[in-house]
């Protein structure tokens, strides 16, 4: 970690006794160390009991540790005032206060002016799709809308971070499902100064959609069994072969006490023979040729034979093929015996505009192998580019020289309508165009 990127907020060594109503002394918590560090979203998991809430309210100062210090930019809790506010899973609001007298509160307990407190309460009210809902009272408001209300009243105070117990778990399927995207968009668009967010949550599935780092503790006494980062692009997709591997690896960290399960990330056997086998070679077409082709196929509501179509495009069959490979390998059609159709996401893909292309088209490649491998490569230097003869000689031991260099200027143009990586042919250089995510953690 570079001197220059300190932590928002750290524990040393903290611990947690309770007294039991036998007289008993328990440990809740073990000697736990853990970082929270801009830019973050970091997801705390771990069974019921383990101390969850324990460790968020020690973090925020409103229990104290037995042992150990919490640190906020490196000054001990008590000395300073943590810059955080929480929302808790059972929101938690004045009943008797209306939706914007909840909201400018804590602008009140922090002695804020009326004025300014109604226009700070009005403008994260509308952040929050509240607008309108003034002055209601929570009772009169469904589950969602109250955790809609519970998030304005801790965004409206700006925090530093954003403490979440359990946000999500009181609320119907459906509103979970938005609240959850909601706050991505406000939190990936830079939409609230928030600097990192620390969620608590029991949900596998829930930690591994949202957060950058997950920490898993293990119960009796808690503490950290593990932690890591998760390095998946969003939007992302619950049916992904790493969300869903990732998602089985920390059930198992839940469910079987003792040695930790292998990671995901490390190759089994049969991968790592595949990763040794040349990458499957990319059809020469370019992103905007599929694109086209989609939105041919896009009218046509049957499947589609491909000599007909050929026939009909005016093009020889040969030319079309590789369209049609590409298409395939992009997940956007489908072909069973000689007839072409649409899958979902081509037709979702012909149907958007350019950004969501771009976007679909990102996700879309997240499976071709060579353009992954090209991503990794980037990611893992420190500036995050390389020279294409790093690239070229690992493909020159599967093919020839010339192929070599067609598959890489196909992966270039596809890297780069995706807006994944670019490449200047003068310098030989390609460079990511988007910060690696783990890179972002530490922005
Ligand atoms: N004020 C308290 N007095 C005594 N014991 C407590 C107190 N608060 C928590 N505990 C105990 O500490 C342990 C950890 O509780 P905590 O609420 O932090 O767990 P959790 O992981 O958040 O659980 P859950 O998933 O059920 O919310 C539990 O055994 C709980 O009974
Ligand atoms: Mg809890």
């Amino acid at each position: 970690m570079p001197p220059d990127n300190p932590p928002i907020a750290e524990t040393r060594a903290i611990e947690k006794f309770y007294a039991q109503p036998s007289g008993a002394r328990v440990q809740v918590i073990a000697p736990t160390n853990l970082e929270i560090m801009p830019g973050s979203f970091t997801a705390l998991l771990g069974p019921s009991g383990s101390g969850k809430s324990t460790l968020l309210r020690m973090l925020t100062g409103l229990v104290k540790p037995s042992a150990g210090q919490v640190l906020w930019h490196g000054e001990p809790l008590g000395l300073r005032q943590p810059d955080a506010a929480i929302v808790f899973q059972n929101f938690a609001l004045f009943p008797w206060l209306t939706v914007l007298e909840n909201v400018e509160a804590p602008l009140q307990a922090r002695g804020v002016d009326a004025a300014k407190r109604k226009k700070n309460a009005l403008k994260i009210l509308d952040t929050v799709g509240l607008d309108g809902t003034e002055g209601a009272y929570p009772k009169e408001l469904s589950g969602g809308m109250k955790q809609r209300v519970g998030f304005a009243r801790a965004l409206v105070v700006e925090p530093e971070v954003l403490f979440m117990d359990e946000p999500f778990s009181a609320l119907d399927v459906l509103s979970v499902e938005t609240l959850r995207n909601e706050l991505l968009e406000l939190w990936l668009g830079r939409k609230i100064p928030t600097k990192a967010i620390f969620l608590v949550t029991h949900n596998i599935e829930e930690a591994v959609l949202l957060a950058d780092r997950i920490i898993v503790l293990g119960r009796n006494p808690g503490s950290i069994r593990t932690q890591f980062g998760v390095n998946l692009m969003h939007p992302r997709d619950r049916k992904a072969p790493e969300f869903t591997r990732l998602v089985d690896y920390i059930y198992k960290i839940l469910t079987q006490p003792g040695e930790l399960p292998p990671p995901p990330l490390r190759p089994s056997p049969e991968t790592a023979q595949r990763a040794a086998e040349p990458p499957a070679p990319l059809p020469h077409t370019r992103p905007s040729t599929v694109a086209g082709f989609v939105e041919i196929l896009l009218p046509r509501q049957s499947a589609q034979d491909i000599y007909v179509l050929a026939d009909d495009l005016g093009m020889e069959v040969d030319d079309l093929l590789p369209i049609i490979d590409a298409s395939v390998l992009l997940g956007f059609v489908r072909v069973n015996e000689g007839d072409i159709e649409l899958t979902a996401a081509g037709r979702a893909f012909a149907e958007a505009d350019i950004q969501d292309r771009k976007e679909q088209f990102r996700e879309a490649i997240q499976e071709v192998p060579l353009l992954r491998r090209i991503r990794r490569g980037l990611e893992h230097q420190a500036k995050h580019e390389l020279k294409d003869e790093f690239f070229l000689d690992v493909l020159e031991e599967h093919y020839t020289d010339k192929e070599a260099q067609r598959q890489l200027d196909t992966a270039v143009s596809w890297g780069r309508y995706a807006e994944i990586f670019d490449y200047d042919a003068d310098s030989g250089k390609l460079w990511l165009t988007e910060p690696a995510e783990n890179e972002s953690v530490e922005a």
